[in-house]
């Protein structure tokens, strides 16, 4: 499918310095680099390609809106995670993937089939995992409010718990009679880290909702060490999303390797250092996070030095990265339907979605990057806004941004989309929620089919004294 080819720019999961495989080539969008997935690219006729099907194709054949997922980016960012572990960090080690960031079968499955395992937060996440193929003890169940159905389905297939607070405790040890072996246990604390990110997606400072309080840690760590009903193998920090800065995942090191050296004091068989996710990843030009490569060895040579400071025999380290190995291998597109110009204030372009499959900007004033998807190389000569279809006025996509000049019928592709998009989308104002596609090699997968209208009355009981009478 594609004539010749010309990169638009590596990946942030590429291994510092790889070229993946593109001939050197004249970098079209050079303030893009690592915005795109790593087979974008603009083939002969001008037009935007992703895992080498034209996005105008895909356009055509699976309407949009729609999430186009690159299966080489995603497969690459995972070989990144596994192999800086590898190459930084001298013990046993295992990337999760936290599936908050886009939960479904084909990610799960195609994650799964890279080695790496699977942080899950709701029955809904841990079924996608259990049934995308996700080995159950590769997986590990979080949640600030599980309920007893969630933990009982966990503890049923073997997943490994990750106690946030008592409430888990409580309910642990009264559904644990049924079961005839011990439940693997991690434990949760914040670690009261701060970090730059949007206040909320910041989670390790004290103030948080999530894991059990620093000063609680030594009396959880003596109540479990007597519960015959489950095992304590990890312990788990986490502490913000879309980090750049790279201190406070170092600092989390110590913090947690006093934490491993109390619950071993305690006689707990902790071999698990969970130091969670938050990799942040390029949205726009002027973002500089580090490579996949570059946080691996901070937090494991951080961690291997904790540990021998403290002459602790070195635990298995885990991170859960989300996204950081999805966000980059998607892409959306839009159709531009209306304009309005609005003569020295602003030009609208109003697209067929918005924060339904893309909550980001209204929720975090995130930013993106956009081209228009059949001519990515045309001069961007205006500045435009592209607003959402939503009945509100902060639907939108991309403020005051540059573009060539686009007319309704155009296709608008949005670098980046694959985290925390479709996972946090709603169906507000009743819009169906987008197809999702996992492109490679020329060839669409169609991996979640596009939700219509009438799906969204199933779950609608109009009572029968409601009913109007004609
Ligand atoms: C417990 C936990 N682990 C992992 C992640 C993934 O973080 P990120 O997507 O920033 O890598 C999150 C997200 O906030 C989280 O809450």
């Amino acid at each position: 499918m594609v004539i010749s080819s010309q990169p638009v720019g590596l990946a942030p999961g590429a291994p510092d310095g790889a070229s993946q495989g593109f001939e050197p080539g004249v970098d079209l969008t050079s303030p893009n680099r690592n915005l795109a997935p790593l087979t974008a690219c603009v083939d002969g006729q001008g037009e935007l390609q992703v895992g080498g099907c034209r996005l105008s194709d895909l356009a055509r054949s699976y309407g949009t809106p729609l999430y186009v997922l690159d299966e080489a980016t995603l497969r690459a960012t995972c070989r990144a995670y596994r192999q800086a572990l590898a190459n930084h960090y001298p013990g046993p080690s295992l990337a999760l993937y936290a599936s908050k960031a886009n939960s479904s079968l084909a990610i799960t499955a195609l994650v799964a089939s890279e080695g790496l395992g699977l942080d899950a937060v709701s029955a809904g996440e841990l079924l996608t995992a259990l049934q995308g193929g996700m080995p159950p003890e590769r997986i590990v169940l979080h949640g600030n409010n599980k309920s007893r159905e969630e933990l009982a389905l966990a503890a049923e297939h073997g997943v490994t718990v990750v106690l946030d607070n008592w409430s888990d405790i409580e309910l642990l040890s009264e559904l644990a009679p049924g079961w005839n072996q011990p439940v693997r246990l991690m434990l949760r604390f914040t670690p009261g880290i701060e970090c730059h990110t949007h206040e909320y997606i910041r989670t390790g400072h004290l103030d948080s909702k999530f894991g059990f309080d620093p000063d609680q840690l030594e009396g959880v760590l003596r109540h479990l060490a007597g519960c015959s009903w489950g095992r304590l193998t990890g312990l788990h920090a986490h502490i913000g999303s879309q980090i750049f800065e790279l201190q406070p995942h170092r600092d989390l090191a110590g913090v947690m390797a006093d934490a491993l050296q109390l619950a071993i004091g305690l006689g707990h068989p902790v071999r698990d250092l969970n130091v969670g996710g938050g990799l942040g990843i390029r949205y726009v030009a002027g973002d500089d996070p580090p490579s996949i490569d570059t946080w691996v060895a901070a937090v494991a040579s951080a961690v291997a030095e904790a540990c021998l400071e403290r002459q602790l025999e070195l635990p298995r380290l885990l991170c859960e990265p989300g996204r950081s190995l999805v966000a980059t291998a998607g892409v959306t597109v839009y159709t531009v339907g209306s304009r309005k110009d609005i003569p020295g204030i602003r030009t609208y372009l109003s697209v067929d979605g918005g924060m339904s499959d893309n909550p980001r900007p209204i929720t975090y004033q995130s930013l993106y990057t956009a081209v228009l998807a059949d001519r990515p190389l045309a001069e961007a000569t205006e500045t435009v806004t592209v607003a959402g279809k939503h009945c509100e006025s902060g639907d939108v996509l991309l403020k005051d941004v540059q573009l060539p000049p686009a007319t309704s019928g155009d296709l608008i592709a949005v670098f980046a989309t694959g985290a925390y998009n479709a996972s946090m989308g709603s169906n507000y104002n009743r819009i169906p929620r987008p197809a999702a596609v996992l492109v490679h090699d020329g060839v669409a997968d169609l991996v979640q089919r596009r939700e219509q209208p009438e799906d969204l009355l199933r779950y609608d009981v109009l009572p029968s004294r409601l009913v109007p009478v004609p």
